[in-house]
């Protein structure tokens, strides 16, 4: 008899459609833009990551070199490995803020209980969350950035924490009452409340993406990162609100989404953000620092 894994079977299915992909040398990035600080790349994560992984690695490669007065064309194969080996141990990103699938079929049964309720707006395909993130994605993450912040956590195999992040809906009905971000900070459980109950939402704030998270939110999220985080990246960005926290905190970002419809809206956005004449860059406040005790 057949043993009928469903979560396994979606995911070999999709390593198998990977590489066929891989075999018609179709483009690992579809399209990518940069604006401002933003980079947004159109692609699937579990592709893109390991190409910014090696981009990444060899660049700095090249840095640690030239700054050590080897200039790297000049070094011969054995430096050259040294500093990659050295690069090998610098973190890809600072920090890795995203909100990926949690495979409830979150997308589609939520376009169905719209249409009850009001006339459905397009969100664009609605069929992402049938499958959760690839665990190789969230490893990846892991390994791969100093701090990290998982929207859904809750869902995936991570390890115990001192802090998650808790974002109080506000809603009545049959929703989920919060949604729990998981993290690696050092710090104890955070909560923010910021209503976000159907139509009936804090900032009055326009819906793109069927799964949006508030902008607000976001920025709060951010602002619990080490003043030390330059660079974030979101390998699950939908329609950018994390980018367009980013692009308001005055950090670097890297987007990465699958679907054209939600890479385009996050364009749109990040473009918006940037040109915004008001835009106001919040200065993030010092780590505080243990003074010595002698
Ligand atoms: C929960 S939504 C993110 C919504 C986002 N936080 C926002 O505010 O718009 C997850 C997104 O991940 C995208 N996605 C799913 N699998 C992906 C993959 N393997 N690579 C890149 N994007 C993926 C989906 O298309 C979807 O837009």
């Amino acid at each position: 008899m057949t043993d009928y894994d469903p979560q396994k079977d979606a995911h070999d299915s999709y390593y198998a459609a990977i590489e066929a992909k891989r075999g018609r040398g179709d483009a690992v990035i579809r399209r990518e833009v940069q604006i401002g600080d933003c980079r947004l790349i159109l692609g699937d994560c579990l592709e893109v990551l390991p190409l910014l992984e090696r981009e990444a690695r060899f660049a700095r490669a090249i840095a640690l070199s030239k700054a050590a007065g080897e200039p790297w064309a000049g070094s011969g194969s054995n430096r050259r490995c040294e500093w990659i080996r050295k690069a090998m141990a610098i973190p890809v990103f600072d920090a890795v803020v995203t909100d990926p699938p949690y495979g409830i079929g979150e997308s589609a049964a939520k376009n169905n209980r719209r249409g009850l309720l009001a006339k459905p707006k397009d969100y664009g395909s609605d069929d992402w969350d049938q499958a959760p993130a690839d665990p190789k994605v969230i490893a990846w993450m892991r390994e791969n950035s100093d701090w990290q912040i998982i929207f859904g956590g809750n869902y995936f195999d991570l390890p115990p924490t001192s802090c998650w992040l808790v974002w109080d809906k506000k809603v009545n009905g049959d929703f989920a009452d919060c949604e729990l971000a998981w993290t690696n900070l050092k710090k104890a459980v955070r909560r923010i409340e910021w209503m976000w109950n159907g139509m009936l939402r804090k900032g009055n704030e326009e819906r793109f993406h069927l799964t949006q998270k508030p902008l607000g939110v976001m920025e709060w999220c951010l602002g619990h990162l080490p003043a030390s985080v330059g660079i974030v990246c979101d390998p699950y960005a939908g329609s950018g609100t994390t980018g367009v926290a980013c692009v308001k905190r005055g950090l670097q970002f890297i987007g990465i989404e699958r679907e054209t419809h939600h890479f385009e809206t996050m364009v749109k956005r990040i473009s918006a953000a940037t040109e915004a004449p008001d835009m106001f860059i919040e200065p993030r406040a010092p780590e505080p620092k243990q003074e010595a005790l002698l």
